[in-house]
């Protein structure tokens, strides 16, 4: 059989070549080609490591071996249209000798039960959005409901065994307990909006393909957390408040959920975000008055107001300061916005920042999408949030696809200037246009900075369908009066 490597070449109608699975282990790198089993089948995959979405050096880590055990952990493979790119790269069969890879134990068994209601992304990771019309029914988003964003199983962890890693100036390292903590820094509490950067990414989809989980409008939630300060801690470690002459500094954090490589998640935000005058970031063991619900990080996730969802570590094990950010995967080469030019390959993530502050926000959550609604009068409602702290100014609706416009009021907490973290929710009752049969409701806001959402999404089209803010649109029937 291994006359045919080192470049197994099918050739149609013929037979595939068999290998062992030493064979296949003898195929681990670029250079000897990079060669993995699924099932009983081989294939040599070495030219779609460039383009695996999840990263070439993840995709690096089964060279040579089974798939089994990694799309165990990562569910998303588990769709006919990753099957078919794989049956692309088939170079050969095994040997039939050869033992079958054994049943692999299910990584997520510890997931926490979730509530029926929640839309389902994917299972394993476990990724789910509320529907969107139970969404704005309540100004705190109850914590059942509120959407999950998990890339990895949820870590058990031990409340007894739990400690906190700071790394202090010069590499000290100090240790916490969550009853340390707790009793040591003074508890605050913060009502913040998280929003995943991937929120609406299934409009951006419609446009062109990209790469990621069909979010709806609902990757987006609020709630009260309690916890302690991040910058009391970073304090109490030795660090001090903005220093302009220290230079550019971030502040990095690692989760306890790891990769089948032991990587762990990981992300980071800078200094300044941390330790400037007035930060709120919290280190946060509550939420809505809870204990923080295990998919949301129990027992301690990073709360960061007003940036993307991705840098609010959940399941905290350590924080450090460093001049460089976050090495991790998801500081590096996903959670970056791309010109509609860029392609999977042209893109080089080394030139794009990082997401922080994400741009202005809003959708509507109620009446959805092909409801028949009422023939004299409608009440539609929303949602609307910005980055940074920016408050919202205003939202505007329109019943007619954009050509005439009301203003909806808006209501929940008042916002703080530039301390506005959490959403607004908003509502518009206004007469139905006659002689419309259906009717396109057009939502968009505005921030405090004056900035819009932008009126298409074709412009802003990017790769990994991130930051998608553009008009939210809910085309509905009009009954019969
Ligand atoms: N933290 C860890 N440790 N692991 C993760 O997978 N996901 C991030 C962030 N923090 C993640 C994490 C992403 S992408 C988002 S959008 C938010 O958590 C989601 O937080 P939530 O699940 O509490 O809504």
């Amino acid at each position: 059989a291994s006359e045919a490597e080192p470049n197994a070449v099918a050739v149609p109608g013929a037979p595939y070549p068999v290998f062992t699975r030493q064979e296949v282990g003898r195929h681990r790198s670029l250079a000897e080609r990079v060669w993995v089993t699924y099932g009983s089948e081989v294939f040599d995959i070495t030219d779609f490591v460039e383009l695996h979405p999840g990263g070439k050096s993840k995709i690096l880590l089964a060279a040579g071996g089974a798939l089994e055990p990694f799309w165990a952990m990562y569910a998303v493979h588990s769709q006919e249209h990753v099957l078919e790119i794989l049956r692309g790269y088939k170079v050969g069969e095994l040997s039939p000798e050869e033992p079958s890879q054994p049943a692999q134990g299910d990584p997520y068994s510890g997931d926490p039960p979730r509530h029926p209601a929640l839309k389902v992304n994917s299972l394993k990771p476990f990724n789910a959005e509320p529907p969107a019309e139970l969404l704005t029914e309540n100004y705190l988003t109850p914590n059942q409901l509120f959407f999950k964003r998990n890339h990895l199983p949820v870590p058990a962890v031990d409340p007894a065994r739990y400690r906190l890693e700071v790394e202090g100036p010069g590499g000290r390292v100090l240790v916490f307990s969550l009853p340390e903590l707790k009793h040591r820094f003074p508890k605050h509490e913060v009502t913040v909006t998280l929003q995943c950067a991937g929120n609406r990414r299934s409009e951006m989809s419609r446009v062109r393909q990209v790469k990621g989980l069909e979010w709806g409008v609902a990757a987006i939630s609020t709630a009260r957390w309690g916890g302690v300060r991040l910058r009391d801690v970073l304090a109490h470690a030795g660090y001090t408040e903005e220093d302009e002459e220290a230079g550019e500094r971030h502040v990095c954090f690692e989760g306890l959920d790891k990769d089948l490589s032991g990587a762990a998640y990981g992300a980071s935000i800078p200094y300044r975000a941390a330790m400037g005058r007035g930060a709120e970031v919290l280190l946060a063991y509550e939420m809505n008055g809870e204990e923080l619900p295990q998919d949301h990080g129990y027992p301690l996730r990073v709360v960061v107001p007003g940036v993307v969802g991705a840098r609010n570590v959940k399941w905290l094990g350590r924080v450090s300061v460093s001049r460089e950010e976050s090495p991790s995967h998801w500081q590096q080469n996903d959670y970056k916005g791309f010109s509609p030019a860029v392609d999977w390959d042209t893109v080089d993530f080394t030139t794009a920042p990082a997401i922080q502050e994400l741009p202005v926000q809003s959708a509507i959550t109620d009446p959805a999408p092909g409801a028949t609604v009422p023939p004299r009068e409608l009440t539609v409602k929303g949602y609307a949030w910005s980055g940074g702290g920016r408050g919202v100014v205003r939202v505007d609706v329109s019943l007619d696809g954009g050509r005439t416009w009301h203003v909806a009021e808006l209501m929940g907490e008042e916002q703080r200037p530039g301390r506005a973290w959490a959403w607004r929710l908003w509502r518009l009752t206004a007469p139905v246009p006659p002689d419309h049969t259906e009717l396109d409701i057009v939502c968009k806001a505005v921030d405090t900075s004056y900035n819009v959402q932008p009126d298409t999404v074709e412009p802003i089209w990017n790769l990994r369908g991130v930051l998608s803010n553009a008009w939210h649109h809910v085309r509905v029937t009009v009954a019969e009066d």
